[in-house]
């Protein structure tokens, strides 16, 4: 057992139950999409531990492409300022897309990409996140998808990070406010 690093205030979801989550999503979606070859796409770099452990998961052919994007710089306050830093590498017109995310709070990101991906005309798009903050989306989206809900408090872990730090966590944890205010 690794020990928790002192910034850290309390373990919001272990290791254990993400995977035990992780495998029930990865269920899900092979059953909707026997057949369709979908194709995952990831929004780095948060989203890359949830997407290589879901994709590991499936049973059924599907591709995996990656985009990257920036709203929030190193803090922990969204600007609702997106920008590509990456895009596909692959046309997505009459492909099964899905998103797949590390989280959505206020929801300006993944409104961003999915008006973005939209007008590439995929055959449907969907979206599959990690974890969501009901209670700070200033967005109304339809998530399809959805690991868990959580309370506002900035977690770190499993991909999502803090400053670049804490990806590496296998678990989701909560960060002492001290950290970054
Ligand atoms: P949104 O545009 O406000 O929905 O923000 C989504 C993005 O903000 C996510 O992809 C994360 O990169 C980042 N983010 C939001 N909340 C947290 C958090 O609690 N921990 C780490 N990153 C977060
Ligand atoms: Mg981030």
């Amino acid at each position: 057992m690794k020990t928790i690093p002192q910034d850290i205030a309390r373990v919001l979801i272990s290791t254990d139950d993400l995977q035990r989550r992780v495998q029930e999503l990865a269920d899900q979606i092979s059953a909707d999409y026997q057949d369709q070859n979908p194709l995952l796409v990831c929004v780095l770099k948060g989203g890359y531990v949830f997407l290589a452990d879901l994709t590991r998961a499936m049973s059924i052919n599907h591709a995996v492409d990656f985009m990257a994007i920036s709203s929030y710089g190193s803090g922990a306050v969204s600007s609702g300022v997106v920008r590509i830093l990456k895009d596909l590498d692959r046309d997505i017109s009459g492909r099964h897309v899905l998103l797949v995310e590390d989280i959505i709070d206020t929801g300006h990101t993944i409104a961003y990409i999915l008006d973005n991906l939209r007008t590439r005309q995929p055959a449907s798009l969907r979206v599959c996140t990690l974890l969501s903050k009901p209670s700070r989306r200033e967005i109304p989206l339809p998530v399809d998808y959805i690991g868990f809900e959580i309370p506002n408090e900035f977690v770190i872990g499993y991909g999502l990070d803090y400053a670049e730090r804490y990806r590496n966590l296998s678990y989701i944890g909560v960060l002492k406010p001290e950290v970054y205010s």
